[in-house]
């Protein structure tokens, strides 16, 4: 299994990365992102909303890693959506990472009546060479349906709520279908999966926990994975998930604790 996955127009996506939603801006979100590149780490996952974007590109810089091997992920948040909003969004955003252009620039969610619009601004900036490659977060099937009716370019990714109790089968599916890249957040269910009698049993077997089981289910399953963590030992943890592999029988055990249980909103119920 490769460390990356292919996007639709060409780009190579790391697997694994680091998510920073909850990161508080200063020492906690650089001190993470800087550990993580140094572990290995390549994709950083960061959002407008989170206010920590500042910190991020601390972070990044004190690893000193070259730019182009890292994968920067950010997105526009809900009141700036709309074509011109969109285009200063970004702007700022880069300006507030310090970078002259971000590797994955998403929707965040869609919001009614406007995800459209914001939309051409997402074409505009990929066309200018500010984002190499463009996607949506907590789209719905009908979401995707009713961007790609009208899109130049079609959404090379859809990053949604994912993790053992919500598989998001018929999603993954659908997105398979229209070579979208399903990306996971809060693949640990919010640390609230890691006791599950399934996964640990099933790590006990390979020497590893039950957090790496669920990142190695993921990729296992072409899903892209962003655990959060602003700690340095489980960082590294979460990265050891590339030296063992889940049968196929284990893949359906894990598969089969489905619930299609949220900890976060339902995007057509989300309180915008
Ligand atoms: P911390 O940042 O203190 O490590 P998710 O990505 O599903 O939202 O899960 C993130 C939560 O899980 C955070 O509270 C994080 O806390 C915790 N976490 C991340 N990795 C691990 C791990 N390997 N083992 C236990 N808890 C973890």
């Amino acid at each position: 299994l490769s460390s990356t996955i292919q996007l639709a127009n060409g780009v190579a996506m790391p697997r694994l990365g680091l998510g920073v939603w909850k990161a508080e801006e200063g020492k906690e979100a650089a001190q993470a992102v800087q550990w993580a590149i140094e572990t290995g780490y390549q994709l950083i996952d960061t959002a407008a909303v989170y206010k920590n974007e500042k910190s991020v590109g601390e972070g990044i810089r004190a690893a000193g890693v070259p730019r182009e091997e890292l994968f920067i992920t950010t997105k526009v948040w809900n009141d700036e959506q709309g074509y011109d909003s969109t285009l200063a969004a970004m702007d700022a955003s880069l300006a507030r990472l310090g970078l002259d252009y971000v590797d994955l620039y998403l929707i965040h969610w869609p919001v009614a009546g406007k995800y459209k619009e914001t939309w051409r601004a997402m074409e505009k900036i990929y066309k200018d060479g500010k984002a190499k490659a463009i996607g949506v977060s907590n789209f719905h099937a009908h979401h995707l349906e009713d961007i790609m009716a009208d899109a130049e370019i079609m959404p090379m990714v859809n990053q949604v709520e994912l993790h053992p109790h919500l598989t998001q089968e018929p999603l993954r599916e659908f997105c398979a279908k229209h070579n979208i890249v399903v990306e996971a957040w809060s693949p640990l269910g919010q640390g609230q999966l890691l006791t599950n009698d399934v996964l640990t049993t099933i790590g006990n077997k390979y020497g590893k926990t039950a957090a790496q089981v669920i990142l190695r289910w993921d990729v296992q399953h072409n899903i892209v994975t962003i655990p959060k963590s602003v700690n340095q030992g489980r960082i590294k943890e979460n990265a050891s998930i590339f030296d063992f592999e889940l049968t196929e029988e284990e893949m359906q055990l894990i598969d089969g604790l489905n619930q299609n249980a949220r900890f976060g909103s339902d995007p057509d119920n989300f309180d915008f």
